[in-house]
């Protein structure tokens, strides 16, 4: 059998038997997928047709210590031969030792982590652990959320219905949960008013935090979830005030503050957390993929001493919220073994300095392309926001299928990035070279003027 048929005959029964998240037959048989990895190094990926690409949002922003790492694969199998698994309310020595680790890493007092497989996971765990700590301090009032319009916080029923991803519709789900408060996502460059300020902006957004509180009632309202920078609209990094600002709100009406650093965790930003970016510490912190790069299924949820001291007591007290693969001591080995390689190859300093010239070029990008409205983001968390006229920011009509064009444009140029909706996203693994930075950079520039002149 020549590779090509096997390819066809695995593509095509992985149609019919797989649901690929988010896409149909249709959709896949014709972009010829889906794509098959035979095998990945570094920041490639390979096909098996032989192709090989950059892989250019390291998977799905969990890469960061970039793909082919024998030594976690090792820890993970050295792990799982000597312990397997914990037994119910049991605990075994590594996830002990990532726990301290991870609290060693994390800002403030953040200090005890409750682990789960994933970020939607770890989100949920985040927001039930907000509420019952209201209800353990006699606030069994407090069950409200407030989350940010145009942020990605899971796929859960709830935590779904938290954000509202460009590429993610949701509306099949219904009904919305009733105790949501939504605003604004500090997205300068879409939200703000004509000749509004910076300052004017973040000073509208917080008072209009502030109001909702008041119409809903501080006393009914539990936490503030968001990312410190959020991903999908390309890394809207919020203006430097905002998060502090966000966190006295909180303070000054009782809501716990949570961040969801299941992106921004472990490096991406050239931070180890975006916290450490946006200089604000929060009461409970959501993290999973950049803790194992994706060797391994893990999340968690790390919370301040305030928070977790009110669990104990009476047996009564404890928090109640479990899974059974809490803490498996296969995701611990391959989480150490991952901070290992982000310490001793200086990934964190890595991204820091490729992150300043990715957006370099990707401002420069900006400027030349007549469909770039916006270039955003830090460290390898960036991305270029498409518009069909500059001046009015108007998008192009969705029939248009321009992110499905300028996909695969960029993968005829040997870059790997699938573009949901009218985000182009660019964040490669923290590995990455100033060479790999750059081919990356001359990929979309072309691919952009190719398209620019097909569209407008
Ligand atoms: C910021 C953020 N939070 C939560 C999630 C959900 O994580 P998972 O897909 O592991 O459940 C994602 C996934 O992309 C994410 O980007």
């Amino acid at each position: 059998m020549s590779d090509i048929n096997y390819k066809n005959e695995f593509a095509q029964s992985a149609n019919e038997h797989m649901y690929i998240g988010m896409f149909n037959e249709t959709t896949m048989e014709k972009e010829g997928g889906p794509l098959i990895i035979d095998n990945s190094e570094g920041i490639y990926l390979k096909s098996y047709e032989n192709a090989k690409y950059i892989d250019g949002i390291s998977g799905m922003y969990f890469r960061n210590v970039g793909h082919g790492r024998e030594e976690i694969a090792k820890a993970i199998y050295d792990q799982l031969a000597n312990v397997s698994m914990n037994v119910y309310a049991g605990i075994t020595p590594k996830s002990v030792e990532l726990a301290q680790k991870i609290s060693s890493l994390a800002p403030g007092d953040l200090s005890k982590t409750f682990f789960c497989q994933g970020g939607s996971e770890a989100n949920e765990s985040s927001l039930k652990m907000a509420q019952a700590y209201h209800v353990r301090n006699g606030d069994r009032g407090r069950y409200k959320i407030i989350s940010r319009d145009g942020s990605y916080h899971g796929s859960t029923y709830l935590t779904e219905w938290l954000g509202g991803h460009p590429g993610f519709p949701r509306t099949d789900y219904q009904p919305s949960p009733q105790h949501l408060i939504h605003v604004e996502q500090p997205n300068y460059y879409r939200r703000k008013y004509e000749n509004e300020s910076i300052n004017e902006f973040t000073d509208r957004l917080i008072q209009d935090i502030e109001d909702k509180i008041l119409f809903h009632g501080p006393e009914s309202i539990s936490c503030f979830i968001g990312e410190p920078v959020s991903q999908p609209l390309g890394g809207v990094v919020p203006p430097s005030e905002y998060w502090p600002r966000v966190k006295e709100v909180c303070l000054k009406y009782g809501i716990l503050l949570i961040f969801d650093e299941v992106i921004t965790g472990f490096g991406r930003l050239g931070e180890w957390f975006g916290s450490n970016v946006v200089n604000t510490v929060p009461d409970i912190l959501s993290f999973a993929k950049g803790i194992t790069s994706g060797y391994f299924p893990l999340g968690g949820s790390i919370s301040s001493t305030d928070i977790s001291k009110v669990f104990n007591g009476e047996p009564s007290n404890a928090w109640s919220h479990m899974y059974t693969y809490s803490a498996h001591p296969g995701g611990a080995a391959a989480a150490m073994k991952n901070l290992e390689i982000l310490e001793r190859e200086n990934l964190i300093e890595n991204a820091r300095e490729r992150g300043i010239q990715l957006s370099e070029r990707l401002s420069e990008i900006k400027d030349k392309s007549r469909i770039i409205g916006d270039n955003r983001g830090i460290g390898l968390l960036q991305g270029l926001e498409i518009v069909k006229d500059k001046k009015t920011k108007e998008r192009f009509e969705p029939s248009k299928y321009i992110n499905m064009i300028l996909t695969e444009k960029l993968k005829s140029r040997g870059v790997w990035i699938r573009v949901p909706a009218y985000i182009l996203p660019v964040a490669p693994p923290l590995t990455s070279t100033k060479d790999q930075i750059n081919h990356i950079c001359d990929a979309i520039d072309e691919s952009l003027m190719e398209l620019e002149k097909e569209v407008i």
